[in-house]
């Protein structure tokens, strides 16, 4: 066997007549510029070396490799250029096998569909997700996965981003053959003596015949893509890219691919994309959590089984916890495990359980009780119960009586004062807000809201639960509505604001949905329920500031018993069973009145208007979480909203959309509306000191 390192990131051996190539660049294998140097040379070696008839490439550690590395996107690009790396691979006379394990994503597929015979180990999985990150496969993989596994196999590959594990991938004709080794090295020296003893030869996927496509077939593509993506670029633009594969020979379906991957490299959708991913990785690095353990936790306790805590019980039985859920009575109980039952039914139903895993939870990690005596062994014990302070002061009494010393004590409440909560109990350093969103079985975030006594490994706890229930933790400081909610209160009421003014609540979903939101505000209230933000501002009346401009209209649809969805009526109006609502002009009548009453003369507002005052409200007022420190950085607020309040992804979250339009602009349209009302719209002193200084959100997020 000889070895030689032929650059620090890619290493090259021979055995027995096989070259091995190691991609070793910690923590995914990224195709680094040294990665793509070292592979080129080692390109070069095994082209040369006599010893050498069949090449291996396989990557070091966990995986794969993870693709081309995000890290140098923006940035003068540096050769060689991965898609020519990959020619070479590809042109190479002797026979180039991929060993691939853990993932091989993006650029890295890319170099395995270069190279001329796939290998997967169990476990393995395998992607395109580039359009995740604004992008699309810019290495060929928009040319060569269609003459392999087919258009339409590629599309809903390429367009979805999400990963196929090993044997799909098999199904699909991506990889050739599952190794039941699991160790790369040892699978791809079987193989390749196997392809070595049938006298292999270099199999080129670029040379296979151009895809067939059925008329009409890339159009249907087209117009799903274009509901689904709300403005988002990339998906309609690999539909372009694998069409060139359809049309055109493969040289030149590689110029196109590269047009097009580079106009989308400088689009503000990739910047924005990827901002999104790396906030969201850093989200959970707090210096105050360096070097602190979190605590145990095996065993959780969840008071109150309505929508909020059946939800989370579900969250803790789905990932491997032991869940004992108190309620105020037998009949409560026995609601809040027909709940969680549906729920767990539903998982069953959707492929994330098998029925033995569905059936043993229900039977050994999951019960009821109703009496605190039950949650003695709990490690962490999470309080959904009713808003209300009172409610929350009995439940945190019993619970400092009865649970174990070092239990984590944690609160869902949407808004109360956790700090006044934490000082009910005896211990108020194991006291914590853990704010899930509903259905929080479902949702991806969890504010992690921390009172000023509470214990730094506490913290930590919080945040490993998030990582154990597949969810992104934010840290927020103890305020009204926390990161989220607080930013949610203001901009909600900039539309009221707008539907007294003389847009429509029709209007300003139709504007924000075609900004990219999931649902427009007035949509989201008739889901959630009416109900709630009314019984929110009963509770903040007696403290309201006498100059805020408060609207009535929801109100009085809640008097007449309009609660969105759930009543078939509230802004919208919804057919039996439908969960789509139509516009209702007894809506507009009541906004109408209202109008006439304050004597407004109602003004016509386009979508760009909706916009820009939306967005203002919610950037200014995060702007004073930051400043506050109730978010750490404007990067823990993006992520809230990303993960929490359907932001498009493809914008970045709103302290990153700030950025892109630029703050002074920002600034300008905030003191324009402060001569309309100056209580609202109040400029945030950060943005005037950002504005004055010539930096960014972005800045303060190092
Ligand atoms: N480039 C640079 N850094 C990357 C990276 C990449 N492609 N993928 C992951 N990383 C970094 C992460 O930022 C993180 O860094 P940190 O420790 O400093 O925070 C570290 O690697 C580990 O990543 P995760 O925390 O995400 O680790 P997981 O084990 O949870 O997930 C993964 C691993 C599934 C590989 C996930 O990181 C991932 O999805 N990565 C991105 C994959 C991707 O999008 N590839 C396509 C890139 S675009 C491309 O290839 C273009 C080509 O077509 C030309
Ligand atoms: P809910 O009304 O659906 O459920 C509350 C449950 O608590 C009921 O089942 C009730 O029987 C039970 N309960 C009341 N007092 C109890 C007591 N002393 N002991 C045991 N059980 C008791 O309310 P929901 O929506 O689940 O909200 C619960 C908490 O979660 C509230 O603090 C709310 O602000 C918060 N929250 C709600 C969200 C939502 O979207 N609904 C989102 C995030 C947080």
């Amino acid at each position: 066997m000889t070895t030689l390192l032929t650059q620090a990131a890619v290493a090259y051996d021979v055995t027995d007549g096989v070259a091995v190539i190691t991609v070793q660049n910690p923590p995914v294998n990224a195709l680094s510029v040294a990665v793509r140097r070292g592979l080129d040379a080692a390109i070069s070696r095994f082209a040369a070396d006599a010893e050498a008839h069949i090449a291996v490439i396989i990557g070091a550690g966990r995986t794969f490799i993870a693709g081309a590395d995000i890290k140098e996107f923006g940035k003068p690009p540096q050769e060689p250029r991965l898609p020519d790396l990959i020619q070479r691979i590809e042109d190479t006379e002797k026979p180039v096998v991929a060993v691939l394990h853990g993932t091989a994503l993006g650029g890295g597929l890319e170099v395995a569909l270069g190279a001329h015979y796939r290998l997967a180990l169990p476990g393995a999985k395998v992607g395109l997700p580039e359009v995740t990150l604004g992008l699309i496969p810019g290495a060929g993989g928009t040319q060569r996965l269609p003459r392999l596994i087919g258009v339409d196999a590629t599309l809903t590959l390429i367009t979805s981003g999400r990963p196929v594990p090993a044997q799909k991938a098999l199904e699909l004709g991506i990889v050739d053959q599952i190794s039941q080794d699991s160790d790369p090295r040892t699978a791809g020296l079987v193989y390749a003596q196997h392809l070595l003893g049938q006298g292999a030869v270099a199999r080129r996927s670029s040379e296979m015949d151009a895809p067939g496509v059925a008329a009409g077939t890339l159009d249907e593509w087209r117009g799903k893509l274009a509901q689904k993506a709300r403005g988002q670029l990339s998906p309609l633009v690999c539909v372009d890219a694998v069409e060139a594969a359809t049309t055109l020979d493969f040289a030149s379906g590689m110029k196109r691919e590269r047009e097009l991957f580079l106009s989308l490299l400088d689009s503000p959708q990739r910047a924005a994309l990827i901002h999104a991913f790396f906030a969201e990785r850093k989200v959970s690095k707090l210096p105050e959590l360096q070097g602190i353990a979190a605590r145990e936790i095996t065993e959780v306790g969840i008071i109150g089984g309505g929508t909020m805590g059946a939800g989370i019980a579900v969250s803790c039985l789905l990932n491997g916890l032991d869940v004992t859920l108190i309620e105020r009575n037998e009949d409560a109980a026995a609601q809040a495990t027909t709940t969680v039952t549906r729920l767990l039914g539903d998982s069953l139903r959707r492929g994330k359980l098998s029925k033995a895993q569905h059936d043993g939870i229900l039977a050994d990690d999951f019960r009821t009780a109703t009496d605190y005596k039950a949650l003695s062994q709990a490690d962490l014990v999470i309080e959904a119960v009713f808003e209300s302070m009172d409610v929350k002061r009995d439940v945190f009494q019993k619970l400092d009586a009865e649970c174990k010393a070092g239990a984590i004590l944690a609160s869902n409440t949407s808004y109360l004062d956790i700090n006044e909560i934490a000082a009910i109990t005896n211990r108020p350093q194991d006291v914590i807000g853990l704010h899930f969103f509903s259905p929080a079985h479902v949702m991806k975030l969890l504010e992690v809201v921390v009172p000023d006594a509470t214990a730094p490994d506490v913290v930590a706890t919080g945040f490993a639960l998030a990582k154990k229930l597949g969810k992104i933790a934010v840290r927020a400081g103890v305020c009204d509505g926390f990161i989220g909610n607080r930013i949610l209160a203001t901009y909600r009421a900039a539309a009221d604001h707008m539907v007294l003014d003389g847009a429509s609540p029709y209007d300003i979903d139709r504007a924000l949905k075609a900004f990219g939101f999931a649902m427009g505000p007035f949509e989201v209230s008739d889901l959630a329920g009416l109900d709630i933000g009314w019984a929110t501002r009963k509770r903040k009346a007696p403290t309201l500031d006498p100059r805020a401009r408060v609207a009535k209209f929801a109100d009085r649809l809640c008097e007449l018993g309009r609660f969105g969805q759930k009543t078939g009526r509230g802004f919208y109006i919804y057919p039996e069973g439908s969960r789509r609502g139509t516009p209702d002009p007894e809506v507009l009548g009541f906004i109408d009145d209202e109008r006439a009453d304050l004597g407004i003369t109602p003004q016509r507002m386009d979508d760009e208007t909706i916009v820009r005052r939306y967005m203002a409200a919610m950037i200014n007022e995060a702007a004073k979480v930051v400043a506050e420190g109730i978010a750490l950085r404007p990067l823990d607020v993006d992520v809230t909203f990303l993960s929490g309040y359907g932001f498009p992804r493809h914008r970045g979250g709103p302290m990153h959309y700030a950025d892109e339009v630029g703050l002074p602009a920002l600034l300008a349209d905030l003191e324009r509306y402060a001569e309309e009302d100056a209580y609202f719209w109040q400029p945030a002193q950060l943005i005037r000191d950002l504005v004055a200084n010539g930096q960014t959100f972005a800045s303060l997020n190092e």
